[in-house]
């Protein structure tokens, strides 16, 4: 039985797969276009992304700008014109900017969570682009509909779920991740409340499932379940197309159950990373001085956190082992080795079909 393809307005792809953003500079032009040539959407995450160019350049504002810019016209290039998305965290410092460049350089889909993007339909009115709220709950879907219909008579073009099982900063407390909700159990709420607003508007919205989606099986229980596609972030981390150095990369492949940790970000949310000697130091008490280039992230008091989140992010994606932070999803400890997307996706399908 083959995969049916993903539509959301009037954009279908083959595969009901999108690729979760993955910021500092971890899905960039290479990973997003390999991933939208093999029939999903791939993602660029705009994340500091300027952080690449840091050393170059004096404003990361920017820099910011230009390498957004540069990313998503590769990525389209590379894709043959095909649909990128971008991932704008809400908590970004000048969050509307980074969507208008992202617009003009050509993305597809704009996605956005770490807060909730309320404004959007403003920033992107009468452009062509598709909008993707990303929430951790009903409630929070419920919120986005309520305004953005109130004010806008508009509605996402797609939900993202992203359950507790994660990659990155979690919309959820502490005390939640100790007894993880099943985010298809969270699906089922979510899919009643879209119901009701198709029944009041006449419009549907598909449902994209992220976190902890490791397995095609996986894929397959979560369509019948009622969403339209999923998003998944650690599978395709260590692919040889990923563009993170190849040491980040084999810490996926090396990674055990155990070296998986729930840490305090310092922007405040919780966030899943895998163990190093830098984050045993920092859960320890140790800090790092802060010298900010620019708030990147809104929450963030440069004067307050124990350390940057955005250089210890983009010393990992450079494959410091020792200094970097390493976000990863709950099922990083599958990861058995190093593919090409194509294989990737092969190998989805295989489970999907379960023929291994
Ligand atoms: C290394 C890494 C970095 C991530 N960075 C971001 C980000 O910048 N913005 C965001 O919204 N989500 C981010 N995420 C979350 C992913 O986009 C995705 O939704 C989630 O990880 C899906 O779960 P999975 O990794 O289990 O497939 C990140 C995840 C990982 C693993």
């Amino acid at each position: 039985m083959s995969w049916p393809s993903l539509v959301i307005g009037e954009l279908e792809v083959p595969t009901p797969i999108i690729q979760g953003g993955m910021g500092v500079g971890i899905s960039l032009n290479n990973l997003a276009s390999a991933v939208t040539n093999a029939g999903g959407i791939g993602v660029i995450a705009a994340a500091a992304i300027g952080l690449e160019i840091w050393d170059k350049v004096h404003n990361l504002e920017e820099a910011d700008e230009e390498v957004l810019k540069r990313e998503i016209r590769l990525a389209k290039e590379k894709s043959f014109g095909g649909p990128i998305g971008v991932n704008i965290m809400v908590a970004v410092t000048n969050y509307e900017k980074k969507v208008r460049a992202a617009i003009d350089a050509g993305a597809d889909l704009i996605i956005s969570g770490a807060g909730l993007p309320l404004t959007l339909p403003e920033v992107t009115e009468g452009e062509n682009v598709y909008l993707l709220p990303i929430v951790s709950s009903a409630r929070a879907a419920e919120v986005v509909l309520k305004r953005w219909w109130h004010r806008y008579r508009r509605l996402p073009d797609a939900f993202v779920l992203e359950g507790p099982l994660a990659g990155g900063h979690l919309g959820f407390k502490e005390e939640e991740l100790r007894e993880p909700p099943d985010v298809l159990e969270i699906l089922k709420e979510l899919l009643v409340v879209v119901d009701r607003w198709r029944i009041k508007t006449g419009y549907g919205i598909p449902v994209i499932v992220a976190g902890g989606i490791y397995r095609g099986w996986e894929i397959k229980r979560a369509l019948e379940m009622g969403a339209s596609g999923v998003q998944m972030a650690t599978r395709f981390v260590a692919t040889y197309e990923c563009d993170a150095d190849i040491a980040f990369k084999e810490m996926y492949v090396n990674a055990k159950k155990e070296d998986i940790l729930i840490i305090k970000s310092p922007v405040g949310m919780p966030a899943r990373a895998l163990k190093t000697p830098f984050v045993e130091r920092m859960m320890a008490g140790e800090t790092v001085p802060v010298r900010c280039p620019y708030n990147c992230l809104k929450p963030c008091n440069p004067k307050k956190v124990p350390y940057c989140i955005a250089e210890a992010l983009i010393r990992a994606k450079r494959g410091d082992v020792e200094n970097g932070l390493f976000f990863c999803g709950e099922r990083v400890y599958e990861v058995d080795g190093i593919y090409s997307v194509k294989e990737v996706f092969e190998q989805l399908k295989k489970e999907y079909q379960r023929e291994v």
